[in-house]
């Protein structure tokens, strides 16, 4: 399998999860209302999934190996854009975490700021996958050798492995602190 087959794998599942926002949202804008834990299961699998574990390996795997080569103009474009709109991402994502938190807190305001970065997230998804898939990944390949490409998909499940054991340290560590208080 070449290094961009899992990436691929995983816009697949991300594709999933904006699909169920997506429904989420329509309800909650006939019902004019939002559901805080539904958001903290999406912003999990925001941060965790598509940003630390996806854009992880896109970014300090492919894109850092792309850098040593020398790609057309058109290539470094995209993939500035590309760096670009994971940043918005976050950023997006940020400000729907402290929107849930106000809302959490009676602040029923926050809803429309809530239902502003959802949408704004479940059309931004889309179009960021299919810039990848159908005008950046397969093309960049031919930058690579197969031996490149091999160590690119070798480092992307050795990524997987040690980030699932960071993600649950991380838990403990938490639980922990929280015992402490
Ligand atoms: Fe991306
Ligand atoms: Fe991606």
């Amino acid at each position: 399998m070449m290094p961009i087959g899992p990436l691929m794998i995983e816009h697949r599942l991300i594709e999933r999860m904006i699909e169920v926002m997506k429904q989420q949202l329509q309800t909650w804008e006939k019902e004019k209302k939002t559901d805080p834990s539904f958001i903290e299961t999406a912003v999990d699998f925001i941060r965790t999934y598509a940003d630390r574990c996806h854009h992880g390996k896109e970014e300090d795997i492919l894109f850092r190996d792309l850098r040593e080569k020398h790609i057309s103009n058109d290539h470094k474009r995209i993939m500035e854009e590309l760096l670009e709109e994971h940043r918005w991402g976050r950023e997006t994502t940020g400000r729907l975490v402290e929107a849930n938190e106000a809302y959490r807190n009676g602040d029923a305001e926050a809803a429309s700021t809530i239902l502003e970065c959802v949408k704004a997230l479940v059309e931004f998804y889309p179009k960021h996958i299919e810039k990848e898939d159908r005008h950046f990944f397969l093309p960049i390949m031919d930058y690579f050798s197969t031996e490149e490409k091999d160590a690119m998909l070798n480092e992307e499940y050795e990524f997987d492995r040690v980030l699932l054991h960071e993600i649950y340290r991380g838990k403990v560590k938490k639980a922990e602190e929280q015992l402490k208080i």
